[in-house]
């Protein structure tokens, strides 16, 4: 069967029988990825504090969760060379073995790889060590998606575009993106590669959930002037929006959360945002998971949700999001839980702008 929605082609693939994938294309690019991308930070670390608490899983572990992930039709998997200060890339280059061309394979760099005062950052000469770095643990002699994972104060942007296009051009990397971006970094660097003809970023992965709503006010309609991708990270708010938590804590004692609050949600917002999705959930028999990571598959700007998962049936449970249609009712109760209020200067682009576009209804 195939479908167009919303401007873009999507195509539902039955894979396993329980599960429909659906498919967009990768911003304005020729690749087409799921719109669930696996998220590789729980894979490792089980020595590498704090990702001992994020995940921690081992090579049979992340192999569990690969395997269910291409068998459901997920073909983007995302990690980064600092996850498990290595080791998540290494036990995916592992599972992927074999299977690589399976998948449209995105890693990151700039946190610290190392003690020394050029083992970190965005220069020429940090890139493409830590370049050869992944390329070497996840066994494969290209990157299909190579993310900046932050923005730099000390290199120019010149310095480090034009050094990802040397490795474009070298046939390391097939496409270069970019992650927690202030909307006007994202613009001076598309300008600049439009400037000189170098590779530019054709996708923003940021933190985008119902919790965490920022990127509404600059980077989201960046993005969507830019025609790129949109990878929303941290889709469950690393899983505060699970149904796991509540007024007194988490019902499950290894929840990373208790832990490791991260992305940062306040207190009273994330409550009243997960009694919201609570009750969406009930009106469709849906785990509050799905609700919320169907939400973020509802914004129109989103390619793929960036999921993370520690146990086999946490996927289980998030894979099943694709199935659930949140309707106008059920999107205006999670809205008054999670939507910012109204920020300068959107509120009087807003107040102004309705005389013209009054005459187009
Ligand atoms: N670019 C960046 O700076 C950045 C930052 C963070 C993440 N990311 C990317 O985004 C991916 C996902 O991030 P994330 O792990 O924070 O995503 P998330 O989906 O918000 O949280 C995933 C965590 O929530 C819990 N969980 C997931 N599904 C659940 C379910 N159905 N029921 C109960 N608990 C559930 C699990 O942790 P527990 O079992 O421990 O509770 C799981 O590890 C990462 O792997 C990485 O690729 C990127």
């Amino acid at each position: 069967m195939v479908g167009r929605t919303g401007g873009f082609y999507t195509f539902f693939l039955e894979f396993t029988g329980d599960h429909f994938m659906q498919y967009r294309r990768l911003g304005n690019t020729g690749i087409i990825v799921s719109r669930l991308c696996l998220g590789a930070m729980t894979f490792g670390g089980k020595a590498t504090p704090p990702y001992d608490k994020v995940g921690g899983l081992d090579l049979a572990a992340s192999g569990r969760l690969v395997d269910m992930a291409l068998d459901a039709g997920i073909n983007f998997i995302d990690t980064a060379n600092v996850y498990a200060d290595g080791e998540s890339e290494s036990l995916l280059g592992q599972v992927l073995e074999g299977r690589r061309e399976q998948v449209v394979l995105a890693t990151k760099f700039h946190a610290p790889m190392g003690k020394g005062p050029n083992d970190a950052g965005q220069s020429r000469l940090h890139m493409t060590r830590a370049l050869d770095a992944s390329l070497r643990r996840l066994r494969t002699d290209h990157v299909d998606l190579y993310q900046i994972h932050n923005f730099d104060d000390l290199t120019p942007m010149e310095e480090t575009l034009r050094a990802l296009d040397d490795a474009v051009r070298a046939g390391k990397i097939r496409y270069i993106g970019c992650s927690n971006l202030a909307g006007w970094q994202v613009a001076k660097a598309l300008g600049l590669s439009a400037l000189h003809d170098w590779s530019s970023f054709v996708s923003v992965q940021a933190c985008y959930s119902l919790a965490v709503r920022d990127i509404e006010r600059e980077i989201l309609p960046q993005v969507e002037d830019a025609q790129l991708g949109l990878m929303a990270w941290s889709p469950l708010a690393g899983g505060l929006l699970s149904g796991k938590y509540g007024r007194d804590g988490s019902t499950d004692p290894d929840a990373r959360r208790l832990h490791i609050a991260f992305p940062p949600v306040g207190q009273e917002h994330g409550l009243a945002v997960i009694d919201a999705v609570k009750a969406v959930a009930a009106r469709h028999g849906a785990t509050p998971a799905q609700v919320a990571l169907a939400w973020v598959l509802a914004q129109p700007a989103v390619t793929s949700a960036v999921i993370g998962a520690r146990r086999p049936e946490q996927l289980l449970d998030n894979l099943a999001s694709l199935e659930l249609v949140l309707d106008t009712q059920d999107l205006a109760v999670l809205d008054a839980a999670s939507a910012a209020p109204p920020s300068y200067p959107a509120w009087i682009r807003a107040m102004t702008n309705t005389h013209r576009e009054g005459f187009l209804r």
